[in-house]
């Protein structure tokens, strides 16, 4: 595939020097012909006016031309458009899901990865990947593949959208969020990871194997990276988005309860409403940023479970 980054390459970027070649020609063309006429036609020049009637041969040619070069624009755009909405029917499926600030990339078999970690494929392998978003509209965007799709909410019965790219070169390339979708848009800056087949067979095995690990040990934590919520609320204390989850357990805080301020206690009570309803209880401060998660009872206790050890932590 000629080291080429991604198989759109190509066909993406004759169409980009197309038009722009026929651009410049056409400004350099007409800006000529106006500054030729202007001097040509000045009153100097040429004292009395000339009278120009109609010209049917003009006319044609300054109609059929320009026809001609929409045509050529139009064919190889539509070319390049076609290969980009088939794909392959040996592609690997990778789901895409978007939200506020945050990408996660699922594998057939549940292995996933976020944000920080980025997206791994194999090289020279069409990798198909559905797109989701869990709350506004976001832009997945790799320049590098020129690949660029719009990730949108999905309503009940309607398909997915989608993209899909065959990387030709193993590497690193940016990844990011090309649609502005909020106050932390700017987070949602990733990577993708191209790897040889040995190379991401072997890290395959490795971070599927990590998983498991985690989720068996920790579950709570597990969830915390998979649900993205690391993306707002750290672990170590610090400020994001959100309140940071370590030391909640029996701090005193400010809430907002509908438009009103309580104090309040964290306990589990506490946090398990908020995990619920994430807007019922605002901590003064922050912003009603969180979208409900559908969470079930036991993926709730599992990250109460993980906020009292995060707690625990902090007293040692
Ligand atoms: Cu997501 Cu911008």
């Amino acid at each position: 595939m000629n080291g080429a980054t991604s198989v759109f390459v190509s066909d993406v970027d004759f169409s980009f020097w197309l038009i722009f070649i026929i651009s410049a020609l056409c400004l350099v063309g007409i800006t000529g012909f106006v500054i030729f006429s202007i001097i040509k036609y000045n009153r100097k020049n040429n004292p009395e006016p000339t009278h120009i009637e109609g010209h049917t041969g003009l006319e044609i040619v300054w109609t059929v031309i320009p026809t001609i070069l929409v045509m050529f624009i139009f064919y190889f755009g539509m070319k390049g458009f076609i290969k980009m909405r088939s794909v392959p029917e040996n592609a690997m499926e990778i789901q895409v899901d978007a939200g506020m600030w945050w990408w996660k990339f699922t594998y057939p078999n549940g292995l996933e990865q976020t944000t920080g970690q980025g997206l791994t494929v194999p090289v020279d392998t069409p990798i198909y990947l559905p797109l989701h978003s869990v709350d506004v509209i976001h832009s997945f965007y790799i320049p590098a593949f020129r690949v660029k799709m719009d990730v949108v909410p999905k309503a009940e019965g309607e398909k997915l959208n989608y993209t899909w790219f065959e990387a030709g070169k193993p590497g690193d390339y940016d990844l990011f969020c090309a649609e502005y979708c909020g106050l932390n848009h700017a987070q949602m800056l990733s990577k993708v990871h191209v790897l040889s087949q040995e190379d991401y067979d072997a890290w395959f095995a490795e971070a599927s194997k990590a998983q498991a690990k985690l989720k068996s040990e920790s579950p709570g934590k597990a969830l915390l990276i998979s649900k993205g919520c690391i993306a707002c609320h750290s672990t170590d204390g610090s400020k994001l988005i959100g309140p940071s989850l370590k030391g909640l357990i029996g701090k005193t805080e400010t809430v907002l309860t509908d438009g009103a301020e309580r104090t309040i206690t964290v306990d589990d009570t506490y946090l398990r409403r908020s995990l619920n309803e994430p807007a019922a209880d605002i901590v003064k401060g922050f912003q009603p940023l969180m979208p409900p998660l559908p969470l079930t009872p036991q993926e709730v206790d599992d990250l109460i479970q993980y906020i009292h050890e995060l707690s625990e932590e902090t007293a040692e």
